[in-house]
């Protein structure tokens, strides 16, 4: 089995990790060599820390190969999408999988809260596109929703759940509503928790605590937008409000302000708190 990754940041390199891991040929695509070549990084770190830790006796770094070329996928089994989370782009590559991919090859996206059925329509065999959304840091997370769209054939939608399997993640079966299964909880639950900022004139560190130790969160809901990247959340509340029309789904004005200053969290060194 091959599966190509498209787009090498932050999801798209934990994929590839994951299927790194599970000993598959694996084709990571970046527009410059010098984004493959961070991706291929990030990679090895993490799997070397793996090895260090003792969770794994070794990792094949030959199973990846890193090209700014689409066509290097063209003899993927499964290509799995982690571009920039817009609709147009994201339209745009799977016209051009179809073009360059073999006809059964399956074309899954990872998007967090566009419509899979919408980016399929780009394509003449929406068929064989389907959802596989990754939950961040995808190395950690167990879940993958795998996600049928109007069109998704069931040899499609069988093909992506057992990459799921294969990838030692846990996967859910759903459908292509807005925000699937868990961010149509998790978006709007993280926006009340950024109102509930201002509303109750509490901190940053508070509402984290408050959340962790009385709520049995991992991670408080500031540290994890900061680890999801508030872009990322606030492209992903757009996308919700627009299909749903909830006002807990809008972007809080706080959210909107912070990305516009690029206080992306993580990534930016800089958002709720400071890296
Ligand atoms: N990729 C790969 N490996 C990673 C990693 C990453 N991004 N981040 C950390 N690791 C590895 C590291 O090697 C680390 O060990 P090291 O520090 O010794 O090198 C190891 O994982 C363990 O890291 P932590 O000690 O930080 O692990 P924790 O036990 O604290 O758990 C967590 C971290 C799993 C992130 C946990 O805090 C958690 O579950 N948080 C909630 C995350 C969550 O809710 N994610 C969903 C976000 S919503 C989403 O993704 C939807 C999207 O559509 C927006």
């Amino acid at each position: 089995m091959k599966v190509g990754v498209v787009g090498l940041g932050t999801m798209g390199a934990g994929i590839a990790q994951l299927c790194v891991e599970a000993g598959i040929d694996t084709v990571g695509r970046e527009v410059t060599a010098d984004l493959g070549a961070k991706g291929r990084d990030r990679i090895v770190h993490f799997l070397t820390r793996k090895v260090e830790k003792g969770q794994i006796e070794s990792f094949d770094i030959d199973r990846l190969t890193v090209t700014t070329e689409l066509a290097g996928l063209a003899e993927c089994d499964v290509v799995v999408e982690a571009i920039v989370e817009e609709l147009g782009p994201k339209r745009e590559l799977f016209a051009e999988l179809e073009r360059i991919c073999r006809p059964d090859t399956v074309l899954a996206t990872n998007t967090s809260a566009l419509s899979v059925t919408e980016i399929a329509a780009a394509t003449s065999s929406p068929e064989r596109v389907v959802g596989m959304h990754f939950f961040n840091p995808a190395p950690l997370m167990p879940l993958v929703e795998i996600v049928r769209a109007e069109l998704t054939s069931d040899a499609a939608f069988d093909t992506a759940y057992a990459l799921g399997e294969t990838l030692g993640k846990h996967p859910i079966r759903c459908h292509d509503t807005p925000g699937f299964v868990v961010n149509r909880v998790l978006i709007p639950l993280l926006n009340d928790c950024v109102r509930v900022l201002d509303e109750a004139r509490v901190g940053a560190e508070d509402l984290d605590a408050g959340m962790r130790h009385g709520a049995g969160w991992p991670m408080g809901p500031c540290e994890l937008l900061d680890l999801v990247g508030i872009d990322v959340h606030v492209h992903a509340s757009d996308a919700l409000y627009d299909k749903l029309r909830e006002p807990r789904m809008a972007a809080p004005p706080r959210l909107v302000a912070m990305a516009n200053a690029g206080l992306l969290g993580r990534k930016s060194g800089r958002g709720f708190y400071t890296y």
